[in-house]
C-alpha cells in the first residue's frame, strides 16, 4: 500500500522518525522483546503511560533481563524517557537501576511525573480486599490509588520528589488525610510514620536529581531535529480504562492515543504504530475473556509460553486468539503493522482454533460490544487450523511450515494490517522479519 499523504497542512516540516510499540490485547504480548529489537536504531525510547504494574522481558543471549519502569531501550544503551504520564514508584526504579549498571544508558525523567507513596500500595490492597469477588485482580503495585489521587489533585510530582522542602509540605497535606481514609474506610492503618516516609523519600529524591528533565520538551525538540523516537507502550488496549472490560482494567490508557497526552507532544503521524500480538490470548486477573480456554489445554499452553506473570508471577489465564477483539484494537489503535509474537507456543497442537465472529443475543457480531453486560453474553465461533511444529533454528519466514505461514497470512488478512514481525522465541535473535 502507499504512504498516505497527509495534507501539507498537517505535516512536519522537518521531523525524525517515530514508531510506537502498542499491546493489542491485554498485556504480556512481548512488547518488550520487540522494544529492545527496534531500539537499535533509535535515539530515544520513552515510557509514556502506566507504572510497575508492567512488567517487560528482554532475553539477549540466554540472559533474562525484567524491566517494570525503565523502557526496553535501556540494553541498547539509549537515552530512556519516563515521561508525565507515568506513574513511578522511586523504590522500584531505584532497585531497577541497581541490576542494571552494566549498560551505559541516559535516563530522563519529567518533572511531571506522578510519585507512587506507601499509601498508594496500602489503598490498593485494601480496596481490593473490600470488593471481595468483585476485585479486579490489580497488581497491588498501587497505579489505581496514584492515578486516582493525580484525578484529585491531591498527588506528589516528581520536582516535588526531589525538592526536600516541597516535599515536606506535600506530606503534612497529603498523609494525615490518607491515615484517616485507611483507618475509617478500611479499617486499617499506615504502617509507617510521616517522619518515616520523609527520611526514605527525601533520600530517593536525592538520589533521582540528577535524572530531571523536560520530556515534553526533549521529544518535541529530537523529532525536529531529526532523531528517532520510539514510544513504548505498556498494559494492553483492553484494560485501557475507557476502552477495556470496565472496571476491569488499569488505571491509565495504553491506548496509542495516550502518547500525545503521555508525552506532551502535539498529534502527529506517528510513523510505524505497532500492535503487538500474540498468537494466542492471555488476561492476568478478573474480567470477562470471551475465548477463553480452559481445562487441560489452556494448562498445556500456558505451560509451553510460560505464561506466569513477570510482576506478580500469577498463572495467566489462556485462551483463542480473538479476531473480534484484535479488529477493535485495530480500530483503537490504528495500528500500521503487527508483530505476531510467540507462534512457537503453539508447536505441537492437532489443531489450533481462531475466534473471528462473537454470537450475541442469535447476532453475529465482529466488533466489541461497549458493555461489559453484553461482553459477557457473548460466545466465540472459531475457525480452525492445522497445527504446526517450527523448526528450533528457522532463520527465515519462508522456512516456516506452511501449516504455520497459513495461520499468519489469515491474521492479516483478515485484519487487513500487515505483520511484519514474527517472534518464534523469546531471544533477540529469535525474530523473523517480513
Ligand atoms: P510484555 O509485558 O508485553 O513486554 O510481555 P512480558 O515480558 O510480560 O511477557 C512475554 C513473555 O514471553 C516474556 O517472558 C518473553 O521473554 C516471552 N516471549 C516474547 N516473545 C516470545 C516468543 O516469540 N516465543 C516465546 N516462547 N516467548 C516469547
Ligand atoms: P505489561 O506492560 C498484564 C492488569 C492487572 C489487573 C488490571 C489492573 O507487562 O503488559 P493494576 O495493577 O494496573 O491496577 O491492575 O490490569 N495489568 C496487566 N496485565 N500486563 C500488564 O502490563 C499489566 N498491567 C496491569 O493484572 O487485571
Ligand atoms: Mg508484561
Amino acid at each position: 500500500m502507499p504512504a498516505k499523504q497527509f495534507p501539507k497542512a498537517f505535516s512536519r516540516s522537518e521531523k525524525g522518525f517515530s514508531i510506537a510499540v502498542i499491546g493489542s490485547q491485554y498485556g504480556d504480548e512481548g512488547k518488550g522483546k520487540v522494544v529492545d529489537l527496534l531500539a537499535e536504531k533509535a535515539d530515544l525510547v520513552v515510557r509514556f503511560g502506566g507504572g510497575n504494574n508492567a512488567g517487560h522481558t528482554v532475553v539477549v543471549k540466554g540472559k533474562k533481563y525484567k524491566f517494570h519502569l525503565m523502557p526496553s531501550g535501556a540494553i541498547q544503551g539509549k537515552k530512556c524517557c519516563i515521561a508525565a504520564g507515568v506513574a513511578l514508584d522511586p523504590r522500584v526504579l531505584k532497585q531497577e537501576l541497581e541490576q542494571l549498571t552494566e549498560f551505559k544508558f541516559a535516563l530522563v525523567i519529567d518533572p511531571r511525573v506522578q510519585i507512587i507513596m506507601p499509601w498508594h500500595n496500602l489503598l490498593d490492597a485494601t480496596s481490593e480486599q473490600a470488593k471481595g469477588k468483585q476485585k479486579i485482580g490489580t497488581t497491588g503495585r498501587g497505579i489505581g490509588p496514584c492515578y486516582a489521587d493525580r484525578a484529585d489533585r491531591t498527588g506528589i510530582r516528581f520536582v516535588e520528589l526531589i525538592e526536600r522542602e516541597r516535599l515536606k509540605e506535600r506530606l503534612e497535606a497529603v498523609f494525615p488525610i490518607k491515615e484517616k481514609i485507611l483507618k475509617a474506610v478500611y479499617n486499617s492503618g499506615m504502617e509507617i510514620s510521616k517522619e518515616q516516609i520523609f527520611k526514605e523519600y527525601s533520600a530517593l529524591g536525592e538520589y533521582f536529581k540528577q535524572y530531571l528533565g523536560d520530556v515534553s520538551l526533549l521529544v518535541s525538540d529530537s523529532l525536529k531535529q531529526g532523531k528517532n523516537v520510539m514510544f513504548e507502550g505498556a498494559q494492553g488496549t483492553f484494560l485501557d480504562i475507557d476502552f477495556g472490560t470496565y472496571p476491569y482494567v488499569t488505571s491509565s490508557h495504553p491506548t496509542a492515543g495516550s502518547i500525545f497526552t503521555g508525552v506532551g507532544i502535539g498529534v502527529m503521524p506517528i510513523e510505524r504504530v505497532i500492535g503487538i500480538v500474540k498468537a494466542y490470548t492471555t488476561r492476568v486477573g478478573s474480567g470477562p475473556f470471551v475465548a477463553e480456554l480452559e481445562g487441560k489445554l489452556g494448562d498445556s499452553i500456558r505451560e509451553a509460553g510460560a505464561e506466569f506473570g513477570t510482576t506478580t508471577g500469577r498463572p495467566r489465564r489462556v485462551g483463542w486468539l480473538d479476531l473480534v477483539l484484535l479488529r477493535t484494537s485495530q480500530r483503537l489503535n490504528g495500528f500500521t503493522e503487527m508483530a505476531l509474537t510467540k507462534l512457537d507456543v503453539l508447536n505441537g497442537l492437532d489443531e489450533i482454533s481462531v475466534c473471528t465472529e462473537y454470537e450475541l443475543g442469535g447476532k453475529r457480531i465482529n466488533e466489541r460490544p461497549a458493555d461489559i453486560e453484553d461482553l459477557k453474553n457473548c460466545r466465540p465461533l472459531f475457525k480452525k487450523f492445522k497445527g504446526f511444529s517450527i523448526p528450533k533454528d528457522v532463520k527465515a519466514y519462508s522456512e516456516l511450515p506452511e501449516e504455520a505461514r497459513q495461520y499468519v497470512e489469515f491474521i492479516e488478512k483478515e485484519l487487513n494490517v500487515p505483520i511484519k514481525i514474527v517472534s518464534v522465541g523469546p531471544d533477540r535473535k529469535e525474530t523473523l522479519f517480513r
